[in-house]
């Protein structure tokens, strides 16, 4: 192996340690911040996640409300409770987390959330502010790649990025932030023709798709950075990245884990985006 490893670890502890001080210089101040978390339903790898998130708030010292829904929960319903969670103050981070049942649109329930409480950084306003320059709150795990490849000094200017995956959670939001820094980016999608021909131009290659091992080091330029979103578990239990860890690593100049890459960060950055809605709240009260 030649690849230098890019831990999530290390530097997403160093953020959640930033964001403990902070929060405890706002709560001197008469604030706490305050994060709620709608799961809906009881999917196994979702469950996770929220209690990883809500766990990790707490452990920063922020307020968290953890409330997992019936996933016979109506819109109505659904939308009644975000609606409460907007107008309650001692809240400044609303987060509901996807994928949520086909029989609710998730369009809408993201657009009930209060734009400076979407601390996800979904709501199209928000949306539409990074892609103009001006984000209120980046998208957590876009915004933790981007802190990754800071940390480890990767030149974004006039680099070649190419994103495999054009979700709105992390492909389309990840392209706005490496546009912004400067890199030439392509997004690929699944009907991308010969997309390791892209994948091979890339100094910097961000897979998110959520296909375990998809990327081989045949797909990759040697000398790349690579960056795997996928969280994927496999029939023996294990988990895996949508990057083949083995051939990527020896080819690529530095890569990221799975576990222990890309999913700490995502969670950090949810702590930072809550932090700095509660901090900004505080400035409009003065
Ligand atoms: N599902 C997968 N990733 C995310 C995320 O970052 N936020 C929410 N709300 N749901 C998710």
């Amino acid at each position: 192996m030649s690849a230098q490893i890019i831990s999530g670890t290390q530097l997403a502890a160093e953020l959640r340690e930033e964001v403990a001080q902070r929060t405890q210089a706002l709560i001197a101040q008469g604030i706490t911040p305050g994060l709620a978390v709608i799961l809906i339903g009881d999917d196994p790898a979702s469950s996770v996640y929220v209690r990883n998130k809500v766990a990790a708030c707490e452990k920063a010292g922020l307020h968290s409300v953890h409330e997992t829904l019936p996933s016979e929960t109506t819109q109505e319903a659904l939308l009644a409770r975000i609606q409460a969670l907007n107008e309650d103050p001692s809240i400044h981070g609303i987060l509901v987390q996807l994928p949520l049942p086909d029989h609710i649109d998730t369009h809408k329930v993201i657009e009930a959330i209060s734009p400076e409480k979407d601390v996800d950084g979904f709501h199209v306003i928000n949306a539409g502010m990074l892609m103009t320059g001006t984000p209120l709150f980046k998208p957590c795990t876009p915004y933790g790649v981007m802190k990754m490849l800071e940390a480890h000094h990767v030149e974004r200017r006039g680099a070649v990025a190419c994103i495999v995956g054009a979700s709105n959670i992390v492909g389309k939001p990840m392209a706005m932030l490496l546009l912004a820094d400067g890199a030439t980016v392509t997004i690929c999608n699944s009907k991308t023709r010969d997309l390791a021909a892209h994948t091979r131009a890339a100094d910097i290659l961000v897979v998110a798709v959520g296909r375990p091992n998809m990327i081989t080091g045949d797909m990759i330029k040697p000398g790349a950075v690579v960056i795997d979103v996928g969280i994927n578990r496999l029939p023996n239990g294990k988990l895996c990245g949508d990057v083949d860890f083995e051939s990527a690593s020896q080819v690529a100049g530095a890569i990221t884990p799975v576990p222990g890459g890309v999913g700490p960060m995502t969670i950090a950055m949810l702590l930072v985006n809550t932090l700095e809605a509660a901090e900004r709240s505080a400035q409009n009260k003065v």
